[in-house]
């Protein structure tokens, strides 16, 4: 279908509504020019596909699905490969519904523990959201299915979440919360993304030209079409503009007949119009051209697959006295309602209907040895004495306690972000109590995001599952008699207490402004800057078996930011039992005239090792890996010197470090006038051999040559040195007893701006 064509023989008005949907989830068709319309579908964990009464909340029942691990979970693999199934599950899932576009995935940064949509989205750290989300959309759009990576931009909270307007720098935007998204639309070519519901920097994201056009297609890229989160759209005729192609979902015509009335009185170019239908149909034909709706979706295949991959993700966080695994055949009392009635999703618009659930009490169906007892209750906080009675009377007859706790519904959702970083008081008494009675207790977590954990040292071990999909109660079991290894890693750092998180002081924002006043010091960016205790740093898991790094080698001691720096590195299994390690590399830059963070990861790989073996990873690293977001350049910038490349157990953790020079092969630009102080000057050799000459002959008068003692003691050399440096080049004149003129300085500003 040739889609310009089509275009030309469209009405003014038939092209304006193409550019809202049908209804809650279709775009419009035209019958006359046989377009048809097309479905687009929640997710991104699984497919929320609505077939019968529609809603964007997650509150109708949508059709039968497989709910894989959430984002919050999936993250903590650390590996690609996870991501790669998953995708590709949700793509089969599509192909065999007729689903042309799965709405995710959802790559936000976790700017606070707070965010009610943590669960649903990936890391603190923009390098590994943006590697696992891309992976995802590979496999999705692999099928033939399209993506919408979400929500852009700026998008870290729910509060007042479709009017709060995110302020943010440029460089942070760069350099944190822009990432997930420029790797989406550079290496995972999506095929559309979702604007969010909030401002940013003043301007709606559906309406932000810089956004949508400028940085999105000018610079990145993008050839698909973006669509308003649902209900985002605040003027129309700005937005399409701006270059918002699809408004979600309809608006009754009227936004329709807004855009008609704007071409007629040539407020809005009908180009613009054009531009827009032929992004849509261009993606909706791709999926049209590639459908098959014969695809197999095997749900019971998915949802093994669901249950291995969930293992996979689950992080050990501490095994004292190696207490896990357990041995089969061992007294274990398992507490908890969440043993058997699993959180393992998140509420809101990817909620998916599960067509079965597994909890940790079906896998362990007729295993000897195991008793059950509630414990706690997830509708009320209150600690039920007569649950905790009945729940200790079980623990002291047992070998082993296990505590499936977390949180439940009502403590995190899409909608509304958390209040504090607690468990319910229920559960925090329970594991006290229980702990009391039975030394040997283990704590697994279903939660989508960090706790503070107050009952940690009477806990012998704790397994975060987060939210781990529909077979997390299987793949607990997995992880717990240790049929899998845990390998999970945190993405995101689990701090002591709410208060240290580094956007504690301004988070949710005052009013609809939320300054984000940490600029890149988001996660471990901060903690590790402040040197601050940590409950568990970013990076951090703990395997059944043990490690060794050895023979870190760099392809060059010294490269230009042009080149690619190889690193290797040879891990060895020097344990018992088979394992999965997460190989981590940060890069640290020794010395920065801009605050940049202790170290930044940027680099993982999964290997799985036997015992004995030792594999080699290699890891190739370009400019982006050394380079800070420049705003005086508007660019990417290495400045010249060493950095440190850390192969790391976490952000807290350097098992091994080497060192390269990195030449920039980029000069900033710079411009000398008179407000310019001495001590930037003398950073440039060049104006500084024009300038020396003038700074002999005129040495202003600080008072350094003081002859009294009392004045010497006012004024040390440390002090009329600082003096002199933090002079501007005015000074002179100031301070010169009329000798300099200030014709003499601009000629000499002159000389030095072209030296
Ligand atoms: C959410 C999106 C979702 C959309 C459609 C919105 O409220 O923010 O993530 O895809 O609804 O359900």
């Amino acid at each position: 279908m040739d889609i310009k064509q089509l275009i030309s023989q469209m009405t003014l008005e038939e092209k304006a509504s193409l550019l809202s949907g049908l209804d809650f989830w279709h775009t419009k068709g035209v019958e006359r020019l046989g377009i048809p319309s097309v479905m687009v579908s929640d997710g991104p964990h699984g497919l929320r596909k609505q077939d019968l009464e529609a809603d964007h909340l997650g509150i109708n029942e949508s059709i039968k699905a497989v709910c894989y691990p959430t984002a919050s979970a999936t993250a903590a693999s650390f590996d690609r490969d996870v991501l790669r199934q998953v995708g590709e599950g949700v793509g089969d899932g599509c192909q065999h519904e007729q689903v042309s576009v799965i709405l995710g995935p959802a790559v936000n940064i976790k700017r606070s523990p707070l965010c009610g949509r943590n669960f649903e989205y990936f890391s603190e750290d923009p390098y590994l959201t943006a590697e696992l989300s891309t992976s995802f959309i590979k496999a999705v759009q692999g099928k033939n299915i399209g993506v919408s990576v979400k929500h852009f931009a700026a998008n870290s909270q729910e509060h007042r979440r479709m009017a709060s307007d995110s302020v943010v720098d440029e460089r942070t935007l760069r350099e944190i919360y822009y990432p997930a998204f420029e790797s989406a639309v550079k290496n995972g070519k999506a095929w559309t993304v979702m604007c969010s519901y909030n401002r940013l920097n003043g301007e709606y994201a559906s309406q932000h030209r810089q956004l949508l056009t400028d940085l999105l297609r000018g610079e990145w890229g993008f050839d698909g079409y973006v669509v308003s989160d649902w209900g985002a759209v605040s003027d129309r005729v700005k937005g399409v503009h701006a270059g918002l192609d699809l408004e979600m979902p309809a608006s009754g015509g009227e936004n329709d007949r807004l855009v008609v009335e704007a071409v007629r009185n040539g407020q809005l170019d009908e180009a613009d119009v054009d531009l827009a239908v032929e992004r849509i149909l261009t993606i909706n034909q791709r999926y049209l051209d590639n459908a098959k709706p014969d695809t197999v979706w095997d749900k019971e295949a998915q949802h093994a697959q669901a249950r291995q991959l969930a293992a996979e993700c689950m992080v050990l966080l501490k095994n004292e006295d190696n207490v896990l695994p357990l041995a089969k055949g061992e007294e274990i009392a398992v507490i908890g309602k969440f043993a058997v009635k699993p959180r393992f999703q998140g509420g809101g618009s990817s909620h998916i209907n599960s067509f079965k659930t597994e909890s940790l009490m079906d896998a362990l169906a007729g295993m000897p040895g195991i008793t059950y007892a509630q414990g706690y209750d997830i509708i009320t906080e209150e600690p039920d004495e007569a649950l905790i009675a009945e729940a200790c009377a079980a623990a002291a007859k047992a070998q082993k306690a296990v505590i499936v706790a977390g949180l439940p519904d009502s403590f995190e959702s899409e909608g509304y972000d958390r209040s504090h970083m607690r468990m319910p008081n229920c559960q925090v008494e329970l594991i006290k109590r229980v702990a009391e009675v039975n030394p040997n207790t283990i704590v697994v977590l279903y939660n989508g995001s960090p706790v503070e954990m107050p009952w940690l040292s009477s806990a012998k071990a704790v397994v975060e599952a987060y939210l781990g999909g529909q077979a997390v109660g299987g793949a607990t079991k997995l992880v717990l008699f240790g049929d899998v290894n845990p390998c999970g890693r945190l993405p995101e750092t689990f701090p002591i207490k709410l208060e240290d998180n580094p956007s504690y002081l301004t988070y949710g924002g005052e009013g609809n402004t939320a300054v984000y006043s940490e600029g890149v010091f988001v996660g471990y960016r901060y903690y590790d800057r402040k040197k601050m205790d940590v409950l568990f740093p970013f990076g951090y898991g703990l395997s059944y078996t043990t490690f060794q790094y050895s023979n870190l080698t760099l392809s060059a001691d010294s490269i230009k930011d042009t080149d690619t720096l190889t690193i290797s590195v040879d891990v060895t299994n020097t344990g018992k039992v088979a394992g999965k390690e997460v190989v981590q590399l940060y890069v640290s830059d020794k010395e920065s005239t801009v605050f940049r963070p202790v170290r930044e990861l940027k680099g993982f790989e999964k290997i799985a090792l036997l015992p004995g073996e030792t594999k080699t990873v290699t890891f190739r690293l370009d400019k982006r890996a050394f380079a800070y977001w420049n705003t005086q350049i508007s660019d990417w910038h290495v400045e010249t010197g060493a950095f440190a490349i850390e192969i790391c157990l976490s952000s807290r953790d350097v098992a091994l470090s080497a060192e390269v020079t990195v030449e920039g092969t980029v000069q900033l630009p710079t411009h000398y006038t008179l407000d310019t102080l001495f001590m930037d000057i003398a950073k440039d050799p060049r104006a500084m051999a024009v300038i020396k000459p003038f700074l002999d002959a005129q040495q202003p008068d600080f008072g350094c040559e003081a002859e009294s003692e009392t004045a010497r003691e006012a004024i040390t050399p440390e002090m009329a040195m600082a003096m002199m440096q933090n002079s501007p080049l005015r000074s002179s004149l100031s301070f010169g007893n009329g000798v300099v003129k200030r014709e003499d300085l601009l000629k000499l500003l002159d000389m030095i701006n072209n030296a």
